[in-house]
Parts: C-alpha cells; structure tokens; sequence
C-alpha cells in the first residue's frame, strides 16, 4: 500500500477540516465518506469527489477503506468504533476518543484485539511551540517543575448548544467545557507536566439554561513531581480569550496561547531562545476557539496529524497520539467532576 485511503464517519462541523487535509497529504486519499443524514454526506463528498453513504456499514465494506476518520459526536463513537476495528479499519477519532475512560478502554481492546491503529486528534500536539516546551522539560531547562496551569476563557452561545442535540448532554458530549472545549489544552498540560497526583475541583451551570453539564469549572492540581497547577474554564466569557497553557520552573516559564509561544524566558539563555523571542508575536497555526467553535479553527494541526497517522499505518508503528495517551485527559477529567460531585479531593 502506498496511499491509504480514508472514509470520515460523521459530516458536521469538524468533518471539513479532515477532508481538507486528507486532500494536501500525498500519502492520503479521501475515498468515501458517511453521514446518517444525507444531505450532510453529499455537501461534503461533493466538495471532495468522494463516495457517500448513509449507513457508515456499507461504507466499511470497501476494500480501498483503510482507515475512518470518526467526527461523530464524542460519545457515540465506540460502538462504531468496535464495527470498524472489526472490519479491519483503521481509526482516527476526533476528541475526547470518549466520553469515560470506561468507554476509552473498550475502544483500546477492540483496536489491540483487531490489530489496527487507534489514534485522537489533539491537533496541538503537532504545532511546533507546544513541542519546544516538551522539549525544554526532557532537557531539564525550567529546572524544577512549580506550576502548571490551563486557561480556557471562551464564549459559546445559547444557539451553539441549540444546534445539535447531542451537545451539553452527559452522554455524548460528556461534559462542558473542560470535556469538549478544554480537553486539548488539559492534554498539553499533563503532557507537560506529567501525571496529576489529587484533584480538588468545583463546577457550576452559570451562563446558559438547560445544559446537563457545567460551563464553569475550577480545579486544583498536585501533580506527582510535587508541582502544583491550575484549570479554569467556562465558556460563558464575552468576548473569549485565546486558550492559554502556563509551564513554570524554578529555572524558566512559558506561555503558550491557541498553541503559539507567548513567552519564553530560561535563567540559562541558550542560543535558539532569541530566535523564538522574535517570533513570540506571530499568529497561531491552530486559530482561535475561543469564540467561534469551528470557523476560528485553521487545519493545519489537523493536517499534520493525519499525516503522522498515515505514516503509522504504512510504516507499521503506532501513531504519535495513540488511544492510551488520548485517555490521561478524559480520566483527569472524570476525577475533576467527581471531585465537583463529592466536594472531596480525588487521589489518582
Ligand atoms: N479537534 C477540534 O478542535 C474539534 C473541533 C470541533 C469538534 N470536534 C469534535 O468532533 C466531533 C464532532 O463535532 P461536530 O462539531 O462536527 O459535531 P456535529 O454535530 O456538527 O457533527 C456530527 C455529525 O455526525 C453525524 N452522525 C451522528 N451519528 C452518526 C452515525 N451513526 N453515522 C454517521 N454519522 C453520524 C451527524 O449527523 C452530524 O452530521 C466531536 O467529538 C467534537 O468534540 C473537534
């Protein structure tokens, strides 16, 4: 095989930025893709030249399907996930990978049972900055690790909750904020910081009616290195603000916004900090969220995800962000709602 071929299994709002990629990837090619209401499957496979089905089953009995990309609603997608990875498919899902690490690991067994690869979007994980500061914590540059932080200080409107049913449900969107919006930026704090140890958290409904799951939420963490962080969310914040990830050391701080550096100070300069000190102000890869769920998004993270996946798939290795690494934010996760739910601290 020297292209894989893809189907997308779900034609809402995210499915566009994964067809868009697919498309600029030589190794890639968007064969089919599959949505239960076929108006959404034929808009997008139109723009793509591709197949379009309305029973994803149909779909997965193509011999040029290699792998699925699964933008179905976050708790929907194990068990479509099990008839994939029966079917041989190899898949990409979009994050949270589920909704419980219950689930996640459900997903896990029929990927290792079916031998196919697993992989969740965290499309951070592929800009460049966030790799610098994971680079500095291996060399040891910010010294001792004191604090780390997650910022998620976003605006989603009545409507945006409106417009699909699953979302602000417990079942299949999960959570909030913190599940569905600040999911990325907890996964780039616990890549960064390691493993939490006890979670002390609080969440609330503030800012918008009828929702099952909090647009508010704050958390304490200690972390098993001894440092101690924090996680703010809401998305009833006007206007928003870009999402922020703060490392701090006794040697050095960074500052990451929407996944681009904001700051970047060492007490050991070393010669590549001037030339990233230049570039603090340049814009994000990624774009912003904090406003617009969707449109504020550029592709280019999810661009280079999928082309890692590809390559994992034709090289025979496992994808840089495989389904045991996607689990540590849903499970940190889970253990702030629980602590929200007892009011007692949560001990991993
Ligand atoms: N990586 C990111 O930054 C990012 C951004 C937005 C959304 N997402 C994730 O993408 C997922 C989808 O979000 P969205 O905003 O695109 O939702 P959406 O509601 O716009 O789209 C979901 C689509 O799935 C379809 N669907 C439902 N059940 C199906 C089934 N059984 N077979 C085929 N299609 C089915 C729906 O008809 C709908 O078109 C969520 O898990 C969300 O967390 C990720």
């Amino acid at each position: 095989m020297e292209q894989v071929g893809f189907g997308i299994i779900g034609c809402g709002a995210i499915a566009p930025i994964h067809a868009q990629s697919i498309a600029e990837i030589a190794q890639t090619r968007l064969v089919a893709v599959a949505d239960v209401v076929e108006a959404s499957a034929r808009k997008l496979g139109a723009a793509h030249g591709a197949e379009i089905y309305t029973d994803y089953r149909r779909m997965l009995e193509r011999k040029d399907v290699h792998a699925v990309c699964l933008c179905v609603p976050s708790g929907m997608r194990v068990e479509i996930a099990e008839t994939c990875a029966q079917a041989g498919k190899h898949i990409l899902a979009e994050k949270p990978l589920e909704v419980t690490s219950e689930r996640i690991d459900r997903l896990i067994r029929a990927a290792d049972r079916n031998r196919i690869k697993l992989g969740c979007i965290f499309q951070y994980r592929f800009a460049e900055d966030p790799r610098l500061i994971r680079q500095a914590i291996d060399a040891k540059r910010f010294g001792r690790l004191v604090l780390g932080d997650a910022y998620i200080k976003w605006y989603r409107s009545q409507e945006y909750y409106a417009s699909g049913a699953w979302r602000g449900t417990r079942r299949l969107d999960g959570g909030g904020v913190l599940m569905n919006q600040g999911v990325h930026q907890i996964d780039l704090l616990i890549w960064f910081m390691g493993p939490v140890k006890r979670v002390t958290a609080r969440t609330s409904l503030i800012g918008h009616k009828g929702l099952e799951v909090e647009d508010l939420a704050c958390a304490l963490l200690e972390f098993e290195n001894g440092a101690m962080g924090s996680i703010e969310g809401s998305t009833a914040i006007w206007p928003g603000h870009p999402a922020r990830v703060e490392v701090h050391g006794s040697d050095g701080s960074a500052i990451l916004e929407d996944g681009k550096l904001r700051f970047w100070r060492f007490k050991n300069e070393a010669e590549e900090d001037a030339v990233l000190q230049a570039r603090l102000k340049e814009d994000s890869m990624i774009g912003s969220g904090a406003s617009d769920p969707v449109g504020g998004l550029k592709h280019e993270g999810h661009r280079r995800q999928i082309e890692d996946f590809a390559q994992a798939i034709l090289e025979r290795r496992a994808p840089a962000v495989d389904g045991r690494e996607a689990r540590h934010a849903v499970a940190l996760i889970e253990a702030i709602y629980k602590s929200a739910e007892t009011g007692e601290p949560v001990d991993f």
